[in-house]
């Protein structure tokens, strides 16, 4: 099969490099994917945005499967356009995609179809939303911008000063532009966080290693939220709680979104808190997380490929999913600055110094005169693999010690 990959990041890398040992491939190609990704896949000069190119890019070329990375393309509709052209396309419709895109789209969801999720309101203006904070009495309360704010549109508020002050700057200052049109006003739940992700054919679900991410800049959940610095897989869970998270949450997404007639070939990956009450669904994502890929992918023992076609071909029901008996560590590495203002263009040397059973993944690094260089916030996620965590995290944190860019900077505490 000929396959490509939309995305340019860590996670794209790993599934190109998974995607790579299926001896069912024939050609792999990314848009716009990256110096490193090239090395895997024939990379041509056509934008991410860019739909019109993509589509016929893939016709030209012969693609077989577009499997689609990020969620900005998913959100724009790139799956419709190029299934509307006769591709087969691994990420969900637009319809689909604002399971992501859109807080309360989501919430509806969940609450239509009884997932088991922290109460919410909707507020539709800043009078309104002042009204209700000014009737609530139980602090903390969250309240979280409608739109896509790349991680940045959630706040704790422990008080009513903090409550009216996120809407103020969500609603009226409109720092997250129309993603702030709509605020929601939601319940706050305690409790350890994890990443279940699953792929889906639309009529059922597989499940994939279940992983947790580690979104804070530093050590101890210290600093400001990031697009994430690491991830372990698989998190082990209870019993019963895993009972919970396929019945209540996977199996009932898949039945909702059959009900309410959203295509949706792809990823679900369900955000849950692991309260006192349960397993609660915190959010949706609508494609692979990242970096919980570049941690779960190397334990999966299926050939990724044989799994996705199945994926569109509406044949997911009867795949197996067998992983290896290991831990895996994944710790990302990010310029200096990140996230707000990285530092770009620093010689990052030590890559081949990573002993062969190391996966070094990038995330933003270009390539001059045969040399990477720094070229994004989040630069490589290293991961290791090993049979206990602490072998993972000693084997991981070893091959880092050998990598360096001026303002290097990653956390220390992955997966303690
Ligand atoms: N109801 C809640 N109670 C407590 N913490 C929450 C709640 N909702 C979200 N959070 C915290 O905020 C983070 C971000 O929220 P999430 O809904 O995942 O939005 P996004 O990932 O789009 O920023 C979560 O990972 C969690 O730590
Ligand atoms: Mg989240």
């Amino acid at each position: 099969m000929n396959v490509l990959i939309i995305g340019s990041g860590g996670r794209e890398h790993a599934l190109a490099w998974k995607l790579k040992k299926s001896p069912l491939l024939k050609q792999l190609h990314a848009i716009p994917g990256s110096a490193a990704i090239s090395e895997l896949a024939v990379c041509p000069a056509v934008a991410q945005a860019d739909f019109e190119g993509i589509r016929k890019y893939a016709v030209e070329n012969k693609i077989d499967l577009v499997v689609i990375g990020p969620e900005e393309p998913l959100a724009g509709g790139l799956s419709d356009r190029l299934t509307a052209a006769g591709l087969r396309v691994f990420g969900p419709s637009q319809k689909g995609a604002m399971l992501e895109a859109s807080k309360q789209f989501a919430k509806e969801f969940m609450r239509r179809h009884q997932l088991p999720t922290a109460d919410f309101q909707i507020l539709y203006d800043a009078d309104a939303a002042r009204e209700k904070i000014r009737d609530n009495k139980k602090y903390p309360v969250v309240i979280k911008a409608d739109g896509l704010a790349a991680g940045k549109g959630v706040r704790i508020c422990h008080d009513e000063a903090q409550a009216l002050e996120a809407v103020a700057d969500f609603m009226e200052k409109r720092i997250f532009g129309f993603s702030g049109s709509k605020v929601l006003m939601e319940e706050f739940l305690t409790g350890k966080e994890i990443s279940v992700m699953a792929l889906v054919d639309g009529g059922s679900y597989l499940l994939l290693p279940v992983s947790r991410d580690h979104k804070r800049l530093r050590d101890n959940d210290a600093g400001p939220n990031t697009g994430g610095m690491g991830a372990i897989a698989p998190v082990e869970l209870a019993a019963a709680a895993m009972e919970t998270v396929k019945n209540e949450v996977l199996q009932r997404f898949v039945d909702g979104v059959k009900k309410d007639r959203i295509p949706f070939c792809g990823v679900i990956y369900a955000g849950l808190m692991l309260t006192p009450e349960g397993p609660r669904l915190l959010e949706f994502n609508v494609r692979f997380g990242d970096p919980e890929t570049q941690a779960l992918l190397p334990l999966v023992e299926e050939d990724l490929l044989e799994l996705l076609q199945a994926c569109v071909n509406g044949k997911l029901s009867g795949q197996k999913m067998e992983t290896l008996k290991e831990t895996c560590v994944t710790v990302v590495l990010s310029a200096k600055g990140y996230p707000e203002n990285p530092e770009k263009g620093k010689e990052i040397s030590g890559l081949d110094a990573a002993p062969a059973d190391v996966l070094v993944f990038h995330a933003g690094t270009r390539k001059e005169a045969g040399k990477f260089l720094t070229g994004g916030g989040r630069i490589l996620s290293v991961t290791a693999r090993a049979a206990t965590l602490e072998e993972a995290r000693k084997k991981v944190y070893s091959a880092i010690e050998k990598i360096t860019f001026e303002g290097m900077h990653y956390r220390r505490d992955i997966g303690l």
